[in-house]
């Protein structure tokens, strides 16, 4: 069974998506077999890939497709599931299905098809919601994202209670990725205050890049044309202190 990894963050527009293909990117160029699942109805994973929308997690839930139906093969190496046309269309009805049947991912997706990857990834919404809690019961790992500012520390105490009571109720791995560090700004003193507050719960500080949002306006990975670029080599740094991290779970 391979490692389930949920990126999370209270706050919108941190970098989970960014974070989530990447890392995939990442894992794949090592040669890990990975699965991005999104389960954001914003679809916003295939936004990044370029990809059309095509069904997926929504149409598991509702029994109108089956695994192998789903799976997208990228290019960038990882197989990919997008959260689905219904969850697009009727973001309600998705929602409320994943309210209803909290374990669906867990039992139908990663019990059943988990055995096919060494890495699975989730990406969800921001905030805490039926898309993000069924994501992380389905995972061993969280991945708690935040940038380093000051409307992104103001929601550290709800993401830490969400988080302890996740942990405490099912005893998940919690680490914090802090996102969007410039050392030209006052970035710098909210990523040592974050740092602080985390101790050993801190995985790594990812750099601001303009070169992020270039790559994405190609529908690229960072490591497809700015493979020498402080958000490349930087998450490289990041994967491989995770992976020891993780080994020695
Ligand atoms: N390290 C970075 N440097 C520069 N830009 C970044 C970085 N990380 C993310 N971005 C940019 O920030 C924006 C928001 O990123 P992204 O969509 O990944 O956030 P998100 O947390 O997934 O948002 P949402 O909460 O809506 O799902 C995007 O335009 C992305 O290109
Ligand atoms: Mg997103």
């Amino acid at each position: 069974m391979g490692q389930a990894i949920t990126i999370y963050s209270s706050k919108g527009g941190v970098g989970k998506t960014t974070l989530a293909s990447n890392m995939g990117a990442s894992l794949a160029k090592q040669g890990f077999k990975t699965l991005i699942i999104d389960t954001d109805p914003q679809n916003s994973i295939a936004g990044v890939l370029g990809l059309e929308l095509s069904n997926g997690l929504s149409e598991l839930l509702n029994y109108s497709a089956k695994f192998e139906d789903v799976v997208i093969k990228t290019r960038d190496g990882f197989d990919f599931i997008p959260a689905g046309v219904e969850a697009n269309r009727d973001t309600l009805e998705y929602t409320q299905l994943l309210q209803d049947e909290p374990y669906f991912v867990k039992e139908s997706v990663i019990e059943e098809f988990g055995h096919l990857y060494d890495f699975i990834i989730f990406d969800t919404p921001p905030g805490f919601n039926p898309m993000a809690n069924s994501a992380m019961l389905a995972s061993n790992i969280i991945l708690g994202l935040l940038e380093a500012d000051p409307t992104s520390y103001a929601t550290l105490d709800l993401m830490e209670s969400i988080l302890s009571k996740i942990r405490d109720a099912n005893e998940k791995e919690i680490l914090f990725v802090i996102n969007l560090v410039d050392i030209d700004d006052v970035s710098v003193d909210f990523e040592k205050l974050l740092k602080f507050v985390f101790e050993d719960r801190y995985l790594f500080s990812l750099p601001y890049d303009s070169n992020v949002k270039k790559a994405i306006a190609n529908c690229e990975s960072i490591y497809t044309n700015y493979p020498e670029s402080p958000y490349a080599v930087m998450l490289d740094e990041m994967m491989k202190i995770f992976l020891e991290k993780i080994g020695d779970m």
